[in-house]
């Protein structure tokens, strides 16, 4: 039987991250909005492209969880985008009320699936819906430090001219303006950024990936950024259906690791076909302890603010 894949919001990423499903041949997959004709459109039109990519995922559109069931992994990217402005958190009220819908219905029809959660504030997210699913918390697991580690992969890559394939970086914390990049675990063929760039390049590197989503929003105007989100969470899809048991910086759930108790928020993790296989703690340094705290600190305050 093949997998079954369930994208919960067909907007901007959750259509381009149906795309990458199906083109790639990995799963089958599920489209889920509540905005009827929505989902069912694109995925006829995903369907139609199927015979050009040789593809024999199917694809089906809807707006009923039923269609969703026994899915091996679920993707929450259903909720409101920022517009210019607004920070992620702005959008803490409206979303939790979306996510925990989405994972109470979701976990209902596909009860073994992992969730990966992508909307924002994305670590606060993760944790309602771990709360609202009443999963396991190694199979609820967020998708962010993916994408900021992939952002300042291209900025390096651009500052140094070389092949971003080259380029390894780790940006850890909560998924949002405080997020951490880490210059010590930023390698490029397995040489530190900061043995090849000035503190001062590496500061500014760390800046502009910091801001790398309001960039893309700015420059939008409508919404925020969708082609890279869609493939930071598809990496994760990959790992966890082919068992690939990688070590990507995901949110997990911290249970005492890096002096976190009873939170998410991104940090290396072995991801494979049962989740969070297991959490990777490195040491840090007294900068990367602050930053690392101030980072965790306002996931806290909007995990309390929700009152989850
Ligand atoms: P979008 O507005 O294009 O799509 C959101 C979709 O969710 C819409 O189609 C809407 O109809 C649907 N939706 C709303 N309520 C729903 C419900 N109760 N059930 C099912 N579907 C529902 O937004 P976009 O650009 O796709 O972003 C989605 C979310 O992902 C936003 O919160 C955004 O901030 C977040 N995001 C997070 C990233 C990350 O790194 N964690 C990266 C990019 C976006
Ligand atoms: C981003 O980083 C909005 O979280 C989204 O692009």
């Amino acid at each position: 039987m093949n997998s079954r894949v369930s994208v919960i919001g067909a907007g901007n990423v959750g259509a381009s991250l149906a795309q990458m499903i199906v083109q790639s041949g990995i799963s089958d997959c599920v489209l889920f909005d509540i905005m009827e004709g929505v989902p069912q459109g694109k995925a006829l039109d995903l369907s139609e492209a199927c015979p050009l990519w040789s593809s024999a995922s199917s694809i089906k559109g809807t707006s009923s969880y039923e269609d969703t069931a026994e899915s091996d992994v679920v993707i929450i990217t259903a909720g409101f985008p920022r517009k210019p402005g607004m920070s992620r958190d702005d959008l803490l009220t409206a979303n939790a009320e979306v996510v925990s819908t989405v994972a109470q219905n979701a976990a209902k029809y596909s009860p073994d699936a992992v969730f990966i959660v992508v909307t924002n504030p994305m670590d606060v997210m993760t944790q309602v819906a771990f709360v609202k699913s009443g999963f396991k918390h190694e199979k609820v697991i967020g998708m962010g430090a993916i994408l900021d580690s992939a952002r300042f992969r291209t900025f390096v890559a651009w500052e140094l001219g070389v092949s971003c394939q080259d380029v390894e970086a780790l940006v850890l914390g909560g998924h949002g303006d405080l997020m951490v990049p880490m210059p010590r675990f930023t390698t490029v063929k397995g040489v530190s950024i900061t043995e090849l760039l000035s503190a001062d390049r590496i500061d500014a590197l760390v800046q502009r990936t910091r801001q790398g989503g309001a960039e893309i929003v700015v420059l939008l105007k409508t919404g925020s950024a969708y082609y890279a989100p869609a493939a930071s969470a598809f990496e994760m899809v990959k790992c966890i259906l082919l068992d690939e048991k990688r070590m990507l910086p995901c949110a997990a759930y911290l249970n005492g690791q890096y002096g976190v108790n009873g939170y998410y928020a991104g940090v290396p993790v072995v991801l494979g076909r049962s989740g969070v296989e297991k959490i990777i703690e490195l040491k840090f340094n007294e900068q990367e302890i602050a930053d690392f705290d101030k980072s965790i600190k306002s996931v806290q305050e909007l995990v309390q603010k929700l009152g989850i």
